[in-house]
């Protein structure tokens, strides 16, 4: 091996690190602490870290390299980054499922305050101080109906009724309903292909995604309108387009669904934003960064999407506004039962 170069040799695995270890060399003389693959006697792989210098002897060129062997300490790392990912899925796993178990018995719950108190009220008297307390009653438990519906969604335990509808049509339908939904000072534009594919859905659990994320939109926008009178634009898109793992990774979708034809989804504002450690969480249950804020919303989004074999994805930057997509697969596709219960 005397007189040949470690790039003859082929001891640093990667074309392109060679050619930069090699450039750095003849401009600087010395290399430190640069992580590559390297190659052993033996031909065995070792992730090392390679250090080296070009020294001068008697006229001559010489260079002496180090490499530190730290092939145990990345495959510790590796499997400490399993480790710690196979406790967030276990972890994620028990909280839906206590969440959907609890989230099932206070359905059942306030399905007995809601029908007692409708009793309650036909027996007293229309002049009662006691009926303004029963109002309150029904009121707070369709509040609560609303937090475990969330939950449920998130659980991936709503109940499933599926139909075939057209993502335009369910939106069109739904616009007196946004409209009412947030304050006159939001801009709501609709770009919805009539042609889209039709998707087999759970209407109601899909117009739960949308409301939410309407008002997920309309809430960063904030009270300060312009001279126009207006405080943002909501943006809602639809359209069909291919889908593979690639374009799933691209948008930042950890547990890509299945490649093929997607029903896509888009609703985007003009606010603030979000800093990269909120768009980090939004997903999780119970965070949330508003006063009062619950945090289910997007918990549930998140939850239905993956129910109906689909993905979701934000796109958000401090200053830069907020796009969230949802990938649904058509109807036409086959699917497989879902080892989370649903039924698609
Ligand atoms: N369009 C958006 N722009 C900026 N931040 C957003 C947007 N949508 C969601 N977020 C962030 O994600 C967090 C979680 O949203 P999520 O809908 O789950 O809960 P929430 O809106 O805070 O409470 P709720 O349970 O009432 O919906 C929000 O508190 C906010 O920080
Ligand atoms: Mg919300």
């Amino acid at each position: 091996m005397i007189g040949k170069t470690s790039v003859e040799l082929g001891v640093i695995v990667q074309h392109a690190a060679q050619a930069e270890v090699a450039e750095q060399l003849r401009q600087q003389g010395r290399i430190r602490n640069v992580e590559l693959q390297v190659r052993r006697k033996d031909g065995v792989l070792l992730d090392g870290v390679f250090s080296g210098e070009v020294i001068q002897s008697q006229g001559k060129h010489y260079f002496l390299t180090v490499i530190v062997d730290l092939t145990e300490r990345k495959r510790a790392e590796r499997a400490l980054k399993e480790k710690n990912e196979e406790i967030d899925r276990y972890f994620s796993l028990s909280l839906r499922v206590l969440a959907g178990g609890v989230a099932h018995e206070f359905n059942n719950l306030l399905g007995g305050i809601l029908a007692y108190a409708e009793f309650a009220d036909l027996d007293v008297p229309s002049d009662s101080p006691a009926r303004d307390s029963l109002a309150e009653i029904r009121s707070a438990a369709e509040r609560a109906a609303v937090l475990t519906r969330q939950l449920q969604a998130y659980a991936g335990r709503a109940p499933f009724v599926l139909e075939r509808l057209s993502l335009s049509a369910t939106i069109e339908q739904m616009k007196p309903l946004l409209m009412a939904s947030v304050p006159k000072t939001r801009r709501l534009v609709f770009d919805l292909d009539p042609e889209l594919l039709l998707i087999k859905a759970d209407a109601q659990q899909i117009r739960q995604v949308i409301a939410n994320l309407v008002i997920n939109a309309s809430e960063t926008l904030g009270n300060r309108a312009s001279a126009d009178g207006i405080a943002g634009t909501i943006q809602l898109r639809t359209w069909s387009q291919p889908c593979d793992a690639r374009y799933f990774e691209c948008q930042g979708i950890t547990e890509p669904p299945l490649d093929g034809t997607y029903v896509v989804l888009e609703i985007g504002d003009d606010g603030p934003g979000m800093t990269d450690d909120t768009r980090a969480q939004i997903f999780d249950p119970f965070f949330s960064t508003k006063l009062g804020g619950r945090g289910l919303g997007l918990a549930a989004v998140h939850g239905i999407v993956e129910g109906h074999r689909g993905g979701i994805s934000v796109d958000s930057a401090v200053g830069a506004g907020t796009r969230f997509r949802v990938h649904l697969p058509p109807a036409e596709v086959s699917m497989i039962p879902s080892s989370r219960g649903s039924l698609l």
